[in-house]
């Protein structure tokens, strides 16, 4: 889908496009909007007059059939903030596409009382719109008519069309960051195994990101023991892809990114029941996010260094498949005693995370991994785990997921959880001695593998990565959750330093 802005000027002589109108918690109607009222003998007050139109946030009154016009309720505009303005784009695409409308014009007058000037307004709405216009659809070869999306275009008319243009084009990069990370996610394992999505990630090339893919031979050189065990049942072969953007000031220590990328999981030998199993393709959704945050990033030239490292491997049972009970050799040189072949994303992170700090010393180092079933049972879908040994890292992941809407709640590390992961026979066992706090022994696990100085985050994303309905801005599906909280997070604190 396309977005536009335009001059109010110009959209007045358009006497067949469908018009949107915001209306406020007084449900007056804008200038622009009564001249439509009038044109359309008062179906629009009518509309807003109804009892069960309350101009309440994001509520819409659908008058395109009587009078090719849709009123938006946008409540007390004073209390609209950039979320609450994607969101109210966003809500628009799927009445538009139930009414089977092309092309769309949303005229922003004014928006009362808030300090979001109104050209900023204007990109926050076409940003909303267009990352819920994003469709999987490419499996289907038929579809019913009233499935098929019909809007292709969305004009936003306002005073200063041309000044909302910049905010736009930046967002629509990220937008096309989140877009890459939602086709790699929602593509099924067939199709995406971890030889593929190296592949994949070469198309960032483009952009003047440098990709280097390390395959087996190398790893096996390297010693990346305890990701290449996973991926050793699998006829596929596990690749390391590392990313690099070079924004930033030469020789500066970049900030790091590594993602979970296990592009099917189904437990290994430890295998998994089989109700539900289909959702594992999306167990690379960790590297998926890593990937389009490099897009993102890179698409807008961000001023800062980045490295972005994906460990992919395809977790599967068979005659060469690790067993429960081998003990491996990590990168790090510490040894890991494989108790459940199902504990696998810890295995690849170990040795890429590892990866990351021994070659680029970062300064700050973030992983993202769909880790654990236990943070779906404590967080739910709206919140991802945050684990950190850094408080200043984790108070800036919090204060930007609150502010873009991609929300972060913290769990503890502690010494009384890493315990629970001491062998017998190794360094370490890839699970915790009782089945209670998954999620943090899993994290204990990583932190193994962080060098003590070094400020470092892990987003368990298990219940966040994946929408099983649509939201504003996110259709379901794969929601590339944590594109758009890095993305800001680089801009705001790591950008230009
Ligand atoms: N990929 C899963 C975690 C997961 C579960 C992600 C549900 C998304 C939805 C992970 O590899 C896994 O299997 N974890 C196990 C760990 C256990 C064996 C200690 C789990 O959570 O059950
Ligand atoms: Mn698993
Ligand atoms: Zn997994």
């Amino acid at each position: 889908m396309k977005i536009h802005f335009a001059d109010i000027g110009a959209v007045r002589n358009k006497p067949d496009e469908v018009m949107i109108f915001l209306v406020g918690a007084d449900k007056r109607l804008s200038t622009a909007a009564q001249a439509a009222d009038k044109r359309v003998g008062g179906a629009l007050s009518r509309a807003v007059k109804s009892g069960r139109f309350s101009a309440k946030r994001g509520q819409v009154a659908n008058v395109v059939a009587a009078a090719g016009v849709l009123l938006i309720g946008t409540g007390e505009t004073k209390a609209l903030d950039f979320q609450s303005l994607e969101n109210l784009g966003g809500a628009l695409i799927p009445h538009l596409n139930a009414a089977g409308v092309k092309s769309a014009t949303l005229v922003v007058e004014d928006i009362k009382g808030t300090k979001i000037s109104l050209p900023e307004a204007a990109a926050r709405i076409g940003y909303g719109a267009l990352l819920r216009s994003y469709r999987f659809d490419k499996y289907h070869t038929k579809m019913e008519d009233d499935q098929k999306p019909t809007l292709q275009a969305l004009t936003i008319a306002l005073s200063n069309a041309k000044v909302a243009q910049a905010p736009f084009s930046e967002l629509e990069k990220v937008a096309e960051g989140v877009f890459f990370t939602r086709d790699l996610v929602n593509e099924p394992a067939n199709v995406i195994n971890p030889e593929t999505l190296a592949e994949e990630t070469r198309k960032l090339s483009k952009l003047g990101v440098e990709v280097e893919v390390l395959g087996e031979p190398e790893m096996y050189k390297l010693g990346l023991g305890a990701l290449l065990g996973v991926g050793q049942g699998s006829s596929k072969e596990s690749q390391l892809v590392i990313m690099r953007w070079n924004g930033g000031g030469k020789g500066k220590a970049p900030v790091a990114f590594v993602g979970k990328g296990v592009t099917f999981d189904t437990g290994g030998i430890s295998i998994k029941p089989a109700a539900g199993m289909e959702e594992m393709k999306w167990d690379m959704g960790g590297a998926g996010v890593v990937i389009g945050l490099m897009k993102a990033l890179a698409g807008r030239k961000a001023k800062v260094n980045v490295v972005g490292v994906a460990g992919l491997v395809e977790n599967m049972p068979g005659g060469n498949a690790q067993r429960p009970g081998d003990v491996v050799k990590s990168y790090s040189g510490q040894t890991i005693e494989v108790l459940n072949t199902d504990a696998e994303g810890r295995l690849v992170l170990a040795d890429a995370l590892w990866y990351t700090e021994k070659h680029f010393k970062p300064k700050m180092i973030i992983d993202l991994a769909t880790l654990t079933g236990a943070i779906i049972v404590a967080l739910g879908t709206s919140r991802a785990g945050l684990f950190s040994n850094d408080d200043r890292l984790a108070e800036q992941l919090f204060r930007v997921g609150k502010e873009i809407g991609e929300e972060v709640w913290r769990l503890p590390l502690a010494e009384v959880y890493d315990k629970q992961i001491n062998s017998d026979i190794a360094d370490m066992q890839n699970i915790g001695k009782e089945r209670e706090a998954g999620s943090i022994t899993a994290a204990q696990f990583l932190q193994r593998f962080i060098e003590k100085g070094t400020p470092w985050a892990h987003l368990d994303i298990a219940g966040v990565a994946w929408a099983k309905k649509d939201s504003d801005t996110v259709p379901k599906g794969a929601t590339a959750w944590g594109v758009r909280l890095l993305n800001q997070l680089v801009k705001e604190y790591y950008e230009g330093r």
